[in-house]
Order: structure tokens, then C-alpha cells, then sequence
């Protein structure tokens, strides 16, 4: 049986590749919720991960609120990147291959095609730096590695925090039960990505022995403002709903115009292109009613 361990099992992406995981019989599963690991402490991670042993260790834990990285750039570094290295650490310590799950936030949003593996990275904002530096420490660390970028993340989380609360879709929702105005940015273009997809992708990859950088996202592309907009056609609402300009909208963090991701070389592994965008959050919406 293959040992595989999920760091930050109770997020969004870490509940989803725990289940996809979970459905393998050839794997023995160890999730590490946050109850069970703190990757900022070297000997939390160490304890944790020697105590199991695995052949495998995907990390999805991460700091994500974009906007309070701006102020709390420390905390942002401490998990994204001082954490992501003692994650990488200790899989060389045991042998483990590390999979690290990075952001398009990497790139400024210069290009008006998708970006390759292979484009320059120029992060804008502090979430980005800082994910930037966890991809350079683990890829410095640890030869057997697999770092995933991925954008516009959604999914059902477990935990304690809310439940279903804290992903874009939710917020959407969430806005028109409440009424008012919803205005939402429109010169962001980006592909929204369900963590169900991405989860289910990652588990394939992970069983190759082609290590390296990966970008890996549902297909097609769109604004914000369109995915919102998607979000209440499919569920038969009409809040009064309206585009807004960045700067208008005038969020801390500076987000990237344009970080769509080519996924040209995980397909070219064999593995099975993701859906288009629109019917991944169909699903995700149905499941959510039904779950
Ligand atoms: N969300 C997006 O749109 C997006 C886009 C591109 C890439 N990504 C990347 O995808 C990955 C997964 O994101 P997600 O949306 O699934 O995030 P998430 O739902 O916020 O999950 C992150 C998990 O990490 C745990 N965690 C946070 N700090 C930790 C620490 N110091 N030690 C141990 N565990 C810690 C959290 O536990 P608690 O909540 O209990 O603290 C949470 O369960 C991250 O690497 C993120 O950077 C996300």
C-alpha cells in the first residue's frame, strides 16, 4: 500500500483530493488537518510527516486571503514559504516526493494568451511573492517535486470555518440573499477552477514520475464579472448585479488583468484535459444543494 499524506486536508482542495484519495484501494490515507500539523513549526512538520512515514505528501495548506497578505506579509511567508520548505525538507529526509499547489497570482498579467509553465513570473501583489518564493524553495530542496498552479479555486470545504463559506461562488450567494448592490470586476480574466476537477487531476499526475511544474485549471476563460454572472443564471437568481472597473473596485492587493493557464503540458503526459469551467460549477453547484 502507498502512503500518502494531505497537508491542509480540511480546505477546499484538501477535502476533495482526500476523497478522490480515499477511493483508492492501493492507498493508505493520512489526512493532516491543521489540528494535526502546523507547517510554520519545523518540528510539528517533522513529527507529523516522519511519524507516518509516507511515500507521498501533498501540501494544500497555504495563507489565501489575497488582500490581508498585503498587511500581513510575515504570516503570508511563514506558511506559504518558510512552512512549504520544511514541508519539502522533510520529504528529502524520508524520500517522499512533495507536491506543492502554487497560484497564477505568479504572473503580472502582461501576456493576453494563456501562460505557460514556462513565462516569466512577476508576482504584484504579496500573495504572490510569496507563493513565488514557497515554488523556489521547494523546487531548490527537493528533486522528487510537483508544483501545481492553479486559479479561481471553489469547493466544499470541511472544518470549522463556516462551512461552505469563503470561496467566490459562496460570496456570490451569500450577497444576493442579502440583497443590494453586487458589483463585481470585470477586467480580471482568469479560469475559475473546482477543486473536485483539480483534485482528481493531481491524484493522476502524482502516480507519474514526471516531476516538475505544472499548470492545471478547468478550461475556457472569463471575468469575474461572468463567473458571478454564471453563478446566479445557474441558480435561477437576479440580484441587481453589475460590472466594476479594478480600480474602481479598489481591493488592497493588485490582481493580474489577464492569468489564464495553459495546460498544454499535463495533457501532453497523457491525462485527460478538465471541463470547461461552466459546466464544473453546474456540478459544484448541484452537489452543493445535494451534497
Ligand atoms: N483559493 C484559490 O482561489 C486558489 C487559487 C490558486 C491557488 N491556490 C492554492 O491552492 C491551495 C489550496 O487552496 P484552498 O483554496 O483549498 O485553501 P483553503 O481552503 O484556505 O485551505 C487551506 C488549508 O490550509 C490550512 N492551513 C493554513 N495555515 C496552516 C498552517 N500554518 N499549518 C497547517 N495548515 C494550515 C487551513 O487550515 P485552517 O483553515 O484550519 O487554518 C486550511 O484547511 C493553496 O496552496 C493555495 O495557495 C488557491
Amino acid at each position: 500500500m502507498k502512503k500518502v499524506a494531505v497537508i491542509g486536508s480540511s480546505g477546499q482542495l484538501g477535502t476533495d483530493i482526500s476523497s478522490v484519495l480515499s477511493q483508492d484501494v492501493g492507498i493508505n490515507l493520512y489526512l493532516l488537518d491543521h489540528s494535526k500539523i502546523e507547517c510554520t513549526d519545523k518540528l510539528s512538520v517533522e513529527n507529523a510527516l516522519f511519524d507516518i512515514n509516507p511515500e507521498v505528501v501533498i501540501n494544500c495548506a497555504a495563507f489565501v486571503r489575497v488582500d490581508d497578505c498585503e498587511e500581513e506579509s510575515h504570516a503570508a511567508f511563514s506558511v506559504n514559504a518558510l512552512g512549504a520548505s520544511y514541508v519539502a525538507q522533510a520529504c528529502v529526509d524520508i524520500d517522499a516526493t512533495v507536491v506543492y499547489i502554487s497560484t497564477d497570482y505568479v504572473f503580472d498579467g502582461g501576456k493576453s494568451s494563456p501562460y505557460t509553465e514556462q513565462d516569466t513570473t512577476n508576482p504584484l501583489n504579496v500573495y504572490g511573492e510569496s507563493k513565488l518564493e514557497g515554488e523556489r524553495l521547494v523546487r531548490d530542496l527537493c528533486p522528487k517535486h510537483f508544483i501545481v498552479r492553479s486559479s479561481g479555486l471553489y469547493g466544499h470545504r470541511q472544518g470549522n470555518k463556516g462551512g461552505l463559506a469563503g470561496n467566490f461562488v459562496e460570496t456570490m450567494l451569500k450577497l444576493a440573499d442579502k440583497g443590494g448592490l453586487i458589483r463585481v470586476v470585470n477586467d480580471q480574466i482568469l479560469t475559475p477552477t473546482f477543486t473536485k476537477d483539480l483534485g482528481g487531476t493531481i491524484a493522476e499526475l502524482v502516480d507519474t514520475d514526471k516531476y516538475g511544474t505544472y499548470h492545471i485549471t478547468n478550461s475556457g476563460e472569463c471575468s469575474w464579472y461572468e463567473f458571478g454572472k454564471t453563478v446566479f443564471e445557474l441558480s435561477g437568481l437576479s440580484p441587481d448585479y453589475g460590472p466594476v472597473s479594478s480600480s474602481k473596485y479598489g481591493a488592497k492587493a493588485k490582481r493580474p488583468e489577464y492569468s489564464v493557464l495553459d495546460n498544454t503540458s499535463i495533457h501532453s503526459l497523457g491525462i485527460t484535459p478538465l471541463r470547461p469551467w461552466k459546466e464544473a460549477l453546474k456540478q459544484y453547484l448541484n452537489l452543493r444543494e445535494r451534497p
